[in-house]
């Protein structure tokens, strides 16, 4: 699998904004979509990068949280603007976050992260489950070349397929129940074959992400071995776990977003380690998620 695009950029090109929350939609139960103007940090992310944020005037918590890039916003000139995120009510910042209103100070620092490659395919198949849909969007707009994200900048929406990389996509999203699945309708607006499952069968297929994501796969690969897929996973570490494992028995080339617990977001603290091989079968050593990843060849994790 390629090197992502940005791999060599990382903490030496980021931008440190002082911004406020210019808009606050509840989405989901307790999962909410805030937009912050950040042109800086919009004119440059690529799919799969994160920031790290604060709220500015609060001491609590000290340290940043990380948050995927869920799209670019451009202003009515067609220029990078604002950057929309996803985030889900759990602790020490996203409950005040959720709770914040329009005007609420932020600091944030970004785009962090390597990103997804963009090597090209017959079809990208996401498998996203809770709040790992996050980093999907912008990807799948990128893949269908409905839009190019990062620098060099062009802003303008192109036509399907006229600078994107993969004929189509795919997302199997699951979640506990129903009313926790966020951006659905986005993920249909952009012209993605959406599979849903949940837990308690309250909607889509009752289920895990990994069986659904399998079923429909080995159906079609049997129907023509030929096609080209790739798959990216992000969301809980068990559900990747599977769908890596589930790829590489396979043979199907698969990227996981790890999430592991981030301090600094720039490859000093050392708090986001996880165990990755420099290549399959190689022994392996610790890396940072924040610069080296968070998104990695799924053959390299040691789970
Ligand atoms: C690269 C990356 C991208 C990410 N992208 C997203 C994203 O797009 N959207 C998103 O929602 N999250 C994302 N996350 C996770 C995010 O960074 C935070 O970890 C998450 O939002 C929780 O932050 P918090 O401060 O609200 O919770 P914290 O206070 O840090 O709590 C974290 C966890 O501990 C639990 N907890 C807190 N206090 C206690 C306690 N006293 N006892 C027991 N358990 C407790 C919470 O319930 C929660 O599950 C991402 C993480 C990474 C590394
Ligand atoms: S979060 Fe500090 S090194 Fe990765």
């Amino acid at each position: 699998m390629s090197a992502s695009p940005h791999a060599a950029h990382y903490a030496d090109h980021i931008a440190c904004v002082e911004s406020r929350l210019e808009q606050i939609v509840e989405v989901a139960r307790d999962t909410f979509r805030i937009r912050i103007p950040a042109p800086d940090i919009a004119a440059r992310a690529i799919p799969g990068q994160f920031v790290m944020i604060r709220l500015t005037d609060r001491n609590a918590p000290l340290i940043g949280r990380a948050l995927a890039i869920w799209d670019v916003i451009d202003d009515q000139s067609g220029v990078p603007h604002a950057i929309d995120l996803v985030f889900v009510k759990k602790g020490a910042l996203t409950t005040p976050l959720s709770q914040a209103a329009v005007g609420t100070g932020v600091s944030l620092w970004g785009p962090l992260g390597n990103g997804f490659s963009n090597e090209s395919c017959d079809r990208l198949v996401i498998a996203a489950g809770g709040v790992g849909q996050t980093p999907m969007l912008m990807l799948a707009r990128a893949a269908l070349g409905q839009r190019n994200y990062g620098e060099p900048q062009a802003s303008q929406a192109s036509p399907r397929g006229e600078n994107g990389w993969a004929k189509s996509v795919r997302i199997v999203y699951g979640a506990r129940t129903a009313d926790l699945l966020a951006g659905v309708d986005d993920f249909r607006a952009a012209g993605l074959d959406v599979r849903l499952c949940t837990d308690d069968g309250s909607v889509g297929e009752q289920g895990y992400v990994p069986d659904q994501l399998f079923l429909g796969l080995d159906e079609e690969l049997s129907r023509d071995p030929a096609q080209r897929i790739r798959v990216v996973t992000c969301g809980p570490e068990i559900m990747m776990r599977k769908v890596a494992e589930g790829c590489q028995a396979r043979g199907i080339p698969c990227e996981v977003s790890m999430e592991t617990p981030m301090a600094c977001g720039i490859g000093i603290c050392f708090s986001c380690v996880a165990m990755v091989r420099e290549t399959a079968g190689e022994p392996w050593d610790y890396k940072r998620t924040c610069v080296e990843g968070p998104v990695f060849d799924g053959t390299r994790i040691v789970w």
